[in-house]
């Protein structure tokens, strides 16, 4: 029934057609359209002629509107709050805010609402602004749409390690249908921070450690979002952040300090952002952090010379939540005023939830302090959106689309297909799974196996427990008749466990046949403003853990978490990272556990072996003194070896794959060419499976020192048992491009490695030259 409304849905608004494509393409490469999707140069010049007329119109109150937003149901403004309270009679602060945004927007003092959603309250405020307002400029509404409104996918980090953008883009396009009917026109996603330290909460809402990778989910993401036009119906205005290097924050800690050279700025935390700019992204948010001493979003560098004048992005910046504010504990302005006018000058458009542009603004430009040029060209940026989004002519939301669309079949069937092409299987000892339909019973144990909020994981916007199945739930409906599922928690999430609980996990464990674990964190573990010094099983899972391995009878471990965690991987045979699997999760990790599926996914980030490793990725430089077991006087520690306990692109399956005929297009090349590399895959297993085929180089020599690996290319195949096929990359010239030591960009002579494997551990190698 909903895929027939789904479908008349798609008749009536022409929604795009999804794309099915496996792979990436190099950013640049594969955008065919302007920078802000499809706009031809007369809708341009029409637009810019409307902003023009706008702006001409405007007073400077109307200007500083449209550069404000605030959050629903909350007053940053207390003062002019309580007058409203008075004034309108209401009791509440989130009513008291309310009728302030209603007589902002009728004022034209207020360019965008966060955090409203539903037809009726976002069409409430949005007839005061086209109807009521002086000049009919209508609203943006943003939201965390991190990963799905209603039908939750699983965390960002889980669908990087499905390395398939074209599924990645089909489930950012579900949520924004979802989104959209729900009157949300400007979401605060993709998160492309590119993150090496897992004790940073946030690592669950970007792609992980390598920035080619984190590209390719962030263009994935914004093309899901926006399509190849932004002004078509069901899509959402995509905003990339945070900018930029939040991901580096000192110590893993949210919101610290980050000092990285220009060199790690450019070659690893910048490139999400250029691709995502390349691949049309609307809007950027300013992050919190300090960078190299100036503030993110502060920072005239970065959001001026390097992504205006560089790169050309002609979409807004919004500041992230109060982070113009928070200028003045980072020590970089004196007061409000300051920190609106260093703010402004350095390229930030949009004041989330501050209030200083409005109320600081007018006395700066009035005195010179801020040119009213710098205010002008930033309502432009802004309108510009607002224009190419089409909310000039279409600013309601039909509140009839919601329900034929939330939930819906295809949404939930993509939040399934990606919930198991997410799991990652670490470890399979003995071939311990898949489990077999002979068991007669099996134990269910862990204080994650019966739980459907937390397998959401964090931001989860309007997702519910109760349209989520949990693990027990799933495995009850999997399982043949004869089979019984005992289940018990064990222990909780956090804290300690009663004696009797981890003693009453044992007597289950040693009753059944099999034991199947569920540990991990709590969904709120990761995300904003959980960092953690330790990643270790939080409480008294590892006790939990060790006295259930200790009964002797075979365990399978699935992780559910938003990091990867360091764990007693050698006690246990059998390990399935699950994320956090959203809406779907349950039934892909019991479907993996039987091998209904094979699971293909492989990890977005390296698994330390101890915290004391980070920050630890694979993309790392070889130093002077390479780690040699013989040598004490290399690079490496007393008590651990180098290599992380799970490297980035690891994950194993049920079958087996064999690499063969490793080919490159020529052995020498000039600067400047393109590069192809053929290799052969095998499925030489018994089952049908997925592998990530994965392309790395090293640039051996170079004026600069270059990392010891880079991946450059991938893509996720499907073989029955017995077949072959050969993968060809065409590794870009530009991907063979490096820093200088005066920071110019450009291909040196020279030669290359190349590593093509299922893994950045290991693979074939060739070597070429450039001249
Ligand atoms: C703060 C977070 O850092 C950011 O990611 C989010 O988009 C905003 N709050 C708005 O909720």
């Amino acid at each position: 029934f909903r895929e027939i409304l789904l479908h008349e849905y798609r008749e009536a608004f022409g929604g795009a057609p999804l794309r099915e494509r496996v792979g990436f393409a190099l950013p640049g490469k594969a955008v065919p359209k302007g920078p802000l999707g499809a706009y031809s140069h007369k809708s341009a010049s029409d637009t810019e002629a409307r902003i023009e007329g706008l702006i001409r119109k405007m007073t400077l109150e109307e200007k500083l509107g449209q550069m404000t937003q605030f959050s629903y149901g909350e007053s940053p403004i207390s003062l002019e709050a309580m007058t409203m309270t008075e004034k309108a009679g209401v009791s509440t602060k989130a009513e008291a805010a309310l009728e302030l945004y209603k007589s902002l927007t009728r004022e034209g003092r207020l360019g965008s609402v966060l955090n409203c959603f539903g037809a009726a309250k976002t069409n409430e405020l949005q007839r005061i602004a086209v109807e009521e307002s002086r000049l009919g400029i209508p609203l943006l509404f943003g939201y965390d749409v991190i990963h799905g409104y209603r039908t939750i996918f699983p965390i960002p980090l889980g669908q990087a390690a499905t390395w398939n953008p074209a599924l990645v883009e089909k489930g950012a396009r579900a949520a924004a249908v979802e989104a959209s009917s729900e009157g949300v026109n400007w979401n605060f996603s993709p998160m492309v921070d590119i993150a090496r330290d897992p004790r940073w909460g946030r690592v669950a809402e970007g792609a992980g450690e390598d920035p080619y990778l984190g590209s390719a989910m962030g263009v994935a993401q914004v093309r899901g979002y926006q399509t190849e036009d932004l002004g078509a119906p069901g899509t959402v205005a995509a905003c990339a952040k945070h900018y930029v290097a939040y991901g580096a924050a000192v110590a893993g800690r949210d919101y610290n300090t980050v000092d990285i050279s220009e060199r790690t700025l450019r070659e690893v935390y910048l490139p999400p952002f250029e691709a995502s700019v390349k691949g049309g992204v609307a809007t950027l948010m300013s992050a919190f952090n300090d960078l190299n001493g100036i503030p993110a979003s502060g920072n005239r560098h970065t959001i001026t010379d390097i992504l205006r004048s560089e790169w050309g992005f002609q979409g807004f910046v919004v500041s992230d939540w109060e982070s113009i504010a928070q200028l003045v504990p980072h020590g970089f302005a004196a007061d409000r005023d300051q920190a609106g006018r260093e703010a402004v000058l350095a390229g930030v458009d949009m004041d989330m939830v501050d209030g200083i542009y409005m109320q600081s603004l007018p006395r700066l430009v009035k005195n010179g302090a801020v040119p009213m040029e710098v205010i002008d060209e930033a309502v432009r940026r802004i309108l510009r959106i607002k224009l190419r989004k089409g909310l000039f002519e279409r600013p309601y939301t039909d509140p009839h689309v919601a329900e034929k669309v939330i939930l819906c079949c295809e949404h939930r069937k993509t939040a399934l297909d990606l919930a198991r092409e997410s799991l990652v299987l670490l470890r399979n000892e003995k071939n311990l799974l898949p489990l077999g339909d002979d068991l007669r019973s099996i134990a269910l144990i862990g204080p994650l196996a019966d739980d459907r909020i937390n397998i959401l994981g964090s931001w989860t916007a309007q997702g519910r427990g109760e349209d989520t199945a949990t693990v027990l739930e799933a495995l009850k409906a999997r399982v043949k008749p004869g089979c019984k599922v005992a289940y018990t928690r064990g222990c909780p999430i956090q804290g300690e466990a009663p004696e009797d609980e981890i003693t009453k996990a044992v007597q289950v464990a040693q009753a059944s046949d099999v034991i199947i674990l569920v540990l991990g964190e709590a969904g709120d573990m990761c995300g904003e403003a959980a960092s953690r010094t330790s990643i270790a099983l939080p409480g008294d899972q590892e006790k939990l853990l060790r006295a259930v391995v200790a009964t002797g009878k075979p365990v399978a471990l699935v992780l559910l978490s938003g990091r990867p965690l360091t764990f007693p991987a050698d006690l246990v045979p059998a390990v399935l990272e699950a994320w956090f699997p959203g809406t779907r999760g349950a039934q892909a990790v019991v479907e993996a556990l039987f091998a209904d599926i094979n699971p293909g996914g492989k990890l977005p980030i390296s698994f330390p072996r101890n915290v004391g490793q980070i920050p630890i990725f694979y993309n790392s430089k070889s130093t002077g003194r390479p780690a040699k077991e013989t040598d004490k006087f290399t690079s490496k520690y007393l008590d651990a070896p180098n290599s992380p306990m799970y490297p980035f692109g690891h994950g194993l399956s049920y079958t087996t794959f064999a690499y063969s005929g490793l080919k490159l297009g020529a052995e020498r090349i000039r600067a400047g060419s393109d590069m192809e590399v053929r290799v052969t895959v095998t499925n030489t297993g018994p089952r049908a499976g997925d592998e990530v085929v994965q392309l790395y180089i090293q640039d051996l020599v170079a004026s600069a020192t270059r990392p010891v690996l880079e991946l450059k290319g991938f893509h996720r195949i499907r073989l029955t048992p017995g077949e072959s096929h050969e993968v060809t990359f065409v590794l870009a010239a530009d991907s063979m491009a490096s820093y200088d030591r005066s920071m110019k960009k450009g291909i040196e002579p020279g030669k290359f490695r190349v590593q093509v494997g299922g893994s950045s551990a290991d693979g074939l190698e060739a070597l070429f030259e450039v001249e």
